[in-house]
């Protein structure tokens, strides 16, 4: 287990992967972290849908003409769904899971990257949302914020490198104080 400053520092999006398959304990752990994600009013309103299919993975990789090809390459892929008849907060809920789900991933040493959905547009113009929600038979109740790929890293990346750090983001007191 990594300390969690370690973590972060090393989590990099991963977007080639080995051929080799999660064991059932890694996909579990992962879920696992997604279920333990805070919500809003403790709602859970969030749903994830597992996809290990090489064909339905293909698929997805097509849901948006940019930054979603490295899907085909992933063997496992959690599709990240929002209750938004159940909360104005859905995204957040959601958000958060994804990136625990990131984060528990780089504990087992596991590659991810996210792919947005929510708010993009295929190739063709279609909603990806919708695209994804006619591809696994998700209720039309379920937005769809993002997929998320894993798999073994095919190689690592650099941490992320301290000294760039945008500290000129944070504000003190009140924004822009000179
Ligand atoms: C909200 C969000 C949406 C993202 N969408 C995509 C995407 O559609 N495709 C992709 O390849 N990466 C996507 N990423 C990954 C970012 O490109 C990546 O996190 C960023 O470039 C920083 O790199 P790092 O994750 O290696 O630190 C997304 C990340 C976030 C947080």
């Amino acid at each position: 287990m990594n300390s969690f400053s370690s973590l972060i520092t090393c989590r990099r999006s991963t977007r080639e992967f080995t051929d080799e398959p999660l064991s059932p304990e890694q996909a579990e752990a992962i879920l696992q972290a997604a279920l333990m994600a805070p919500t809003s009013k403790g709602a859970s309103s969030w749903q994830f849908v597992v996809v290990e299919d090489k064909e339905t993975l293909h698929q997805l990789a097509r849901c948006k003409k940019n930054g979603a090809s490295f899907l085909d390459g992933c063997v496992l892929a959690v599709v990240v769904l929002g209750d938004m008849s159940q909360t104005d907060v859905w995204i957040e809920d959601a958000a958060i899971a994804a990136i625990y789900m990131q984060l528990q991933a780089e504990d087992l040493g596991l590659g991810s990257c996210w792919c947005q959905v929510r708010g993009r547009l295929m190739e063709n113009g279609y909603e990806s949302e919708q695209y994804v929600r006619d591809l696994l038979d998700i209720p039309p109740q379920f937005g769809v914020l993002a997929i998320i790929g894993f798999g073994q890293k095919e190689q690592e990346h650099k941490p992320v490198d301290e000294s760039d750090l945008r500290w000129e983001k944070v504000h003190i007191g009140r924004f822009n104080n000179k």
